[in-house]
C-alpha cells in the first residue's frame, strides 16, 4: 500500500469531513489546504496539523502532494480540477463534478490528457443499506426492475442560502436537485441504469434564491422500467432520504443509507446475507422513528453540517486502492458524469416545458 498525500483545496464545510477522512486512513496524510480566504485554510490547517497555502499555485507545486480533494464551490470544480490535473495530481471531486456538462467534460478530458485518476464525491454508495440492496440487484433477486423512485426532501433555511454567496446561484450551486438530492439521482441510476426520457417541474417557493427549492420529475429507464425523484429544501423537518426500488420479485426501501423495508414475493430467496447479515426490515416506517429525521438526525436532512466522515472515508480508500492497483475506482468521473446529464436534463424539461431525450439512450417502448 503506498503512501499518498493530500491537499485540499476550499477549506469550508466539507473540506472538514475531507480531513477527517484522509485522517482516518493509514495510506494518507492530509499535507496542505488553501482557499482564496486565508482565515479558513489557516483555520483548518491548525485544526488538523497541516500547511496552509496562500493558494492553488502553491499547493499543487508540492510534490509532497499526489492526491488533491476539489472542496470549492460546485460551479468552480472543473476551474480547479483542471489545473489540478495539469500538475499531475490525482483528484477526488465533490459532488456534483460540475453545474454543467461542458464543464465537466472539460475536467473529464484534463485528467484523460494528464493521465491522473479521478473520483466525484458519492459517498452514499459506501452505506450499508446501498451496499445490500446492490448485492440483491447484481443477484438478480428483485427480478426486472419495474420502478424506482429518489427522494430528498430536506429543510434549508434561507440563512443557509445566505451564508455564502455562491449558495442557490444557477452558475455556481443549482438548487435542492444538484446540491441536495444528487446524491439520490447517482444512487438511483446505479440501481436502475441509464435514463432514457426525463419530464420534470422545478420551482422555487420558499427561498429567495436564483435556483429552484422543489424538483420533481419522471422518468423513463433505457430498460423500460419507470421512475422519479422528488427534491427540496423547503420540507420541514428535513425527512429522511429515501430510495425504493421495485422489481417483479418484490420491493427493497431504503432510508439514510439503511434498508427499512424489504418484502420479496413469497419463494423468492432473499440470498446468503439477507438472510442472516442483513438488518430485518423494520415496521413499516411511515410513522416510526425512520419516517421523519428530527433535525439533529444525522445525513444533513435538516443541518448541512452533520455528515460523517466514515463514508467519505471508505470511498477515498477504495480510490487510493485503486491507484495503487491500476484499475478504476469504484466512482468514476463517468458516474458523476451521469448523475450530472439527469439532473441537466431535468432542468432542461422543466425550462422548456418538454420531455428531454437523452442522447445516447436506448428507446425504452
Ligand atoms: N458530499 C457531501 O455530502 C457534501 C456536503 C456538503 C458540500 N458538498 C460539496 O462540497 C463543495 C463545497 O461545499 P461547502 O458546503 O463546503 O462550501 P463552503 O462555502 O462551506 O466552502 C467552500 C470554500 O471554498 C472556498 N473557495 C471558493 N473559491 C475558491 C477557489 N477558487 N480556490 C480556493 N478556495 C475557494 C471558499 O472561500 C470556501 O471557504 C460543493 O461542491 C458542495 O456541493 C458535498
Amino acid at each position: 500500500m503506498s503512501s499518498h498525500g493530500f491537499g485540499v483545496v476550499g477549506a469550508g464545510v466539507i473540506a472538514a469531513t475531507h480531513a477527517e477522512a484522509i485522517a482516518a486512513l493509514p495510506s494518507a496524510t492530509l499535507v496542505a489546504v488553501t482557499d482564496v480566504q486565508p482565515d479558513a485554510a489557516a483555520g483548518l490547517a491548525r485544526a488538523h496539523g497541516c500547511a496552509a497555502e496562500p493558494g492553488l499555485g502553491a499547493l499543487l507545486a508540492r510534490d509532497d502532494i499526489d492526491v488533491v480533494s476539489v472542496c470549492v464551490p460546485s460551479g468552480l470544480h472543473a476551474e480547479v480540477g483542471v489545473r489540478a490535473a495539469a500538475a499531475g495530481k490525482h483528484l477526488v471531486v465533490e459532488k456534483p463534478l460540475d453545474v454543467t456538462l461542458d464543464a465537466a467534460d472539460r475536467l473529464i478530458g484534463a485528467a484523460g490528457d494528464a493521465g491522473v485518476a479521478m473520483t466525484v464525491i458519492s459517498q452514499h454508495r459506501f452505506d450499508p443499506g446501498l451496499i445490500e440492496l446492490r448485492r440483491l440487484l447484481d443477484d438478480g433477486i428483485l427480478g426486472r426492475l419495474v420502478l424506482g423512485e429518489a427522494s430528498t426532501k430536506w429543510y434549508r433555511t434561507q440563512g443557509y442560502y445566505d451564508s455564502a454567496r455562491w449558495r442557490g446561484t444557477s452558475a455556481l450551486d443549482g438548487g435542492s436537485l444538484m446540491n441536495q438530492g444528487i446524491h439520490y439521482v447517482d444512487l438511483l441510476r446505479w440501481c436502475m441504469g441509464p435514463v432514457a426520457e426525463v419530464t420534470a417541474v422545478c420551482t422555487t417557493l420558499a427561498h429567495q434564491i436564483e435556483a429552484e427549492d422543489v424538483a420533481l420529475a419522471l422518468l423513463r429507464f433505457g430498460s423500460g422500467a419507470v421512475g422519479t425523484i422528488v427534491t427540496s429544501t423547503a420540507v420541514f423537518p428535513g425527512l429522511a432520504q429515501r430510495l425504493e426500488i421495485t422489481g417483479t420479485n418484490g420491493t427493497v426501501t431504503v432510508e439514510d443509507g439503511e434498508i427499512v423495508r424489504r418484502a420479496l414475493v413469497p419463494g423468492v430467496p432473499a440470498g446468503v446475507t439477507g438472510e442472516d447479515g442483513a438488518r430485518p426490515a423494520a415496521p413499516a416506517a411511515d410513522d416510526g422513528p425512520g419516517g421523519a429525521a428530527d433535525p439533529a438526525s444525522p445525513g444533513g436532512a435538516a443541518d448541512p453540517a452533520a455528515i460523517g466522515a466514515d463514508t467519505h472515508a471508505a470511498q477515498i480508500a477504495d480510490f487510493l486502492a485503486a491507484i495503487d492497483e491500476g484499475r478504476a475506482p469504484a466512482v468514476t468521473a463517468e458516474d458523476g458524469r451521469n448523475a450530472l446529464e439527469i439532473v441537466c436534463a431535468v432542468y432542461e424539461s422543466a425550462r422548456e416545458g418538454r420531455t428531454v431525450v437523452l442522447p445516447g439512450a436506448r428507446d425504452p417502448r
